[in-house]
C-alpha cells in the first residue's frame, strides 16, 4: 500500500520526464528553461499535441482557430453571481463545451480557459468582459481581456514563459485525475474539469495566491525571520516550497524568476522575495535536515503574474490555462491506452458476525 502513490508508475508517456534528483523538466524532449524562453503558447500547444492528434494543423493555423474558438467562448459567455469565485466561473464555462475526444473539443478548451479566466476577472470587479482579438496570439489577448489594454511585446513574452513552464509535469495530481477521468471515455472536457477540480488546492495549484499572502503578511523584510520561525512552530505549510518528486529545486523555479527579471520594474519585488526565500529555506533545512525541501514553481508564478497585473484570486485559473495543454495531450495519450485506471483497495473495515455469514 502506498497511501500517495508516492513510488507507484501509472503510466508510460511520451509528454514529459520528471527528474526530481537532478532538478530537471523535460518536456517532449527538450529542457524547459529553452521552452519557457523561446516559445508562444500556441507553439507550445503544437508540440504537446502533435502525436495526441491525427492530422494536427500547423503551429499558425492552430493559433487561428484558437483566436476564432476564443470569440466562440465569449459569445457562449454567462454572466456569473458576483460571489462565484474565478475558478468556479472557469469550471462553469468548460462544462458547457461539448464533451467529446476531437481536436474541436481540445481547442475550445484552450482557448475558452482565456476567455473564460479573463471574464471573471473582470465580473468581480464589477467591469464588463471584453471580448477578445483573434488576431492577437493568446498571451497578449488575454491579457487584454483582463485589463483592457493591449500589452507590450515584453509583457506577452513573460505570459507566454508561464503558460509554457506550466503546460506539462508528468503525472501530478490534476493529470493524473485528467487521465482517470479520460480512461473511462467521459470524453476531454470532463478530464479537464477533473484536472481543474484537482489543481485548485492549496497542496497543488492553489499556492501562489497564498504566497502573496505570505509576503503581505511578513511586510517587511525585518519581519521574515520570526513570521517563518511562528508560521513553523504552527506547523504552517508555507506555500512555494516543497515538492513530492524534486529534492532539488524546481528548475521551472528559475525559468519563472527569469521571466519575472525580464519585465521593467520587478527589481524590487524580486529582491524583497529572494530573502524570504532564503530566510524559508535555511529554517526548512534546519526543520528537515533529512528531507531536502527548495522553492516549487509557485513561488515565482506569484512575483510573475503579480507583475503582468493579474489579480491573485485568479492566478490558480492561469495555471490551468497552461496545464490545459497537458491534461489534453495526457487524456489522449490515456485513451491510446485504452485501459481504465482502476487500482486496488485493502479493505480494513469490520468482518461481518459469523452468524450473518
Ligand atoms: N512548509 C513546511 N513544511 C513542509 C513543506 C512546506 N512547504 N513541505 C513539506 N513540509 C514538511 C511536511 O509537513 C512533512 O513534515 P512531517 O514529516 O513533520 O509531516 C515533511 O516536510 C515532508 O513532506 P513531504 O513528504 O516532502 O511533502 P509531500 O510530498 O507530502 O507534499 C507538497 C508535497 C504538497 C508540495 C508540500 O511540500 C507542500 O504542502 N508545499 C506547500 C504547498 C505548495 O507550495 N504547493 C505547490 C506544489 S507545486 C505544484 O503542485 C504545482
Amino acid at each position: 500500500m502506498d497511501s500517495g502513490l508516492e513510488n507507484v508508475i501509472a503510466a508510460e508517456t511520451m509528454l514529459s520526464d520528471v527528474k526530481g534528483d537532478m532538478g530537471e523538466l523535460i518536456i517532449k524532449g527538450r529542457y524547459v528553461e529553452k521552452l519557457a524562453a523561446t516559445m508562444a503558447y500556441e507553439d507550445m500547444a503544437h508540440l504537446l499535441w502533435h502525436s495526441a492528434f491525427e492530422a494536427l494543423p500547423t503551429p499558425q493555423e492552430l493559433g487561428r482557430r484558437l483566436g476564432q474558438a476564443r470569440q466562440e467562448a465569449f459569445e457562449q459567455l454567462a454572466d456569473r453571481a458576483p460571489d462565484t469565485t474565478i475558478i468556479q466561473s472557469l469550471r462553469l464555462g468548460w462544462a458547457a463545451e461539448q464533451d467529446d475526444e476531437s481536436l474541436e473539443t481540445a481547442i475550445h478548451l484552450a482557448a475558452g480557459g482565456f476567455v473564460f479566466t479573463a471574464a471573471a476577472v473582470r465580473l468581480a470587479k464589477g467591469l464588463a468582459p471584453i471580448a477578445p482579438d483573434p488576431s492577437l496570439s493568446s498571451s497578449a489577448d488575454f491579457l487584454r481581456m483582463v485589463s483592457g489594454r493591449t500589452p507590450d511585446s515584453k509583457q506577452a513574452r513573460a505570459l507566454d514563459a508561464y503558460l509554457v513552464t506550466v503546460s506539462d509535469h508528468g503525472l501530478n495530481a490534476s493529470t493524473f485525475a485528467a487521465r482517470v477521468v479520460s480512461s473511462t471515455r467521459a470524453g476531454l472536457t470532463s478530464a479537464v474539469i477533473g484536472g481543474l477540480s484537482a489543481l485548485k488546492g492549496p497542496l497543488h495549484g492553489g499556492a501562489p495566491g497564498p504566497v502573496l499572502d505570505m509576503f503581505d503578511e511578513i511586510g517587511e523584510v525585518e519581519n521574515a525571520e520570526v513570521w517563518i520561525d511562528m508560521a513553523l512552530a504552527r506547523g504552517d505549510r508555507l506555500m512555494g516550497f516543497g515538492h513530492r518528486v524534486y529534492r532539488a529545486r524546481d528548475p521551472r523555479a528559475d525559468a519563472l524568476k527569469n521571466a519575472a527579471g525580464r519585465l521593467p520594474g520587478t527589481a524590487g519585488r524580486l529582491a524583497f522575495a529572494e530573502h524570504i526565500e532564503r530566510e524559508v529555506l535555511g529554517k526548512l533545512r534546519l526543520k528537515y535536515p533529512n528531507r531536502p525541501l527548495e522553492t516549487n514553481v509557485e513561488f515565482y508564478t506569484a512575483v510573475l503574474l503579480e507583475a503582468l497585473e493579474i489579480p491573485r484570486e485568479a492566478f490558480t485559473a492561469v495555471f490551468a490555462c497552461g496545464l490545459v495543454l497537458g491534461w489534453i495531450a495526457h487524456a489522449r495519450e490515456q485513451i491510446s491506452e485504452g485501459r481504465i485506471v482502476r487500482p486496488k483497495s485493502i479493505y480494513r473495515g469490520p468482518v461481518p458476525e459469523l452468524a450473518e455469514a
